[in-house]
């Protein structure tokens, strides 16, 4: 399990260094606003952390830090071993295509493009189109038969899927996260929610924003935010993320 600096968490000796580790980050806005205030977190690979708060903690900004899409005022930032802030322009963008990807609660998939083609543009801008790989991994997901099918022919948690597909295309190492169910119900959130188990036990480390109290008892460790602070990290007992996927629609109370 990992760590949480801070928050009264030690390290066991000889403990291998964490996949993902803030140090003391802050990130505070032009017009003053305090978005994420001195959080120091370590991640382990592996792990599956879910990040709850209200509205406004900060977890989004957290989310966003970790994959550098956002960068902090103050503090660093290293994933697999490699500080953040010491990227040149160039560097950022492959970190950004290999080893992190992002899922978010709108979409964000390009309307005039089908499903298969949402997928291949990742591949474009890492290592070039595989179209028999980005068909392998849709069909993993549940949408081999929706392929040709454009973003608006697709529910939400098809939708949901794709960009799941997207994210992971080019095997990266963390998959962040937010509020991926925010938009579903109960069983399109089931077969997202599946979809992120199967990669957690993949192998896949998963950061998750969620207000569904129901997923925020999943996975290995639970941290929360209040008001830009990191103020707890609970371990989730015996790992609940590792079961089964049918353990997962069970649950979720619900399945594709
Ligand atoms: N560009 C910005 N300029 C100023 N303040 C910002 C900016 N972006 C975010 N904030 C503020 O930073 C704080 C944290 O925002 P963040 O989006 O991380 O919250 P959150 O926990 O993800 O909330 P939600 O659950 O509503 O998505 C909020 O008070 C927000 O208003
Ligand atoms: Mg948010």
């Amino acid at each position: 399990m990992g760590s949480t600096e801070g928050a009264g968490k030690s390290r066991p000796k000889g403990h291998k260094k964490p996949l993902i580790r803030l140090r003391d980050c802050s990130k505070v806005h032009d017009n003053g606003t305090v978005a994420l205030s001195g959080v120091s977190l370590a991640i382990d690979g592996g792990e599956w952390v879910t990040v709850t708060g209200r509205s406004g903690a900060g977890k989004s900004t957290l989310l966003g830090i970790i994959g550098s899409l956002d960068r902090p005022t103050s503090g660093t930032v290293t994933v697999g071993g490699q500080r953040l802030d010491g990227m040149t322009v160039r560097e950022l963008a492959e970190f950004r295509s290999t080893t992190v990807g992002f899922v978010f609660q709108r979409y964000y998939l390009l309307p005039y493009l089908n499903v298969l083609e949402n997928v291949t543009l990742a591949q474009h801008f890492c290592k070039g189109e595989d179209i028999a790989a980005a068909k392998e991994v849709l069909r993993g997901l549940g949408l081999g038969n929706r392929l040709d099918h454009l973003p608006d022919q697709l529910s939400g948690g098809e939708q949901q899927r794709v960009c799941i597909a997207r994210a992971v295309i080019n095997g990266p190492r963390v998959l962040l996260a937010d509020e991926p169910t925010g938009n579903l119900d109960r069983v399109n959130s089931g077969s997202v929610f599946e979809a992120l188990v199967r990669l957690h036990r993949e192998g896949t480390t998963i950061v998750l924003v969620t207000h569904d109290s129901a997923l925020a008892t999943w996975g290995t460790r639970v941290v929360r935010l209040t008001d830009g602070k990191l103020v707890s990290s609970d371990a989730v007992k015996e790992g609940t993320a590792r079961r089964s996927s049918s353990g997962a629609k069970q649950h979720v109370g619900a399945g594709p």
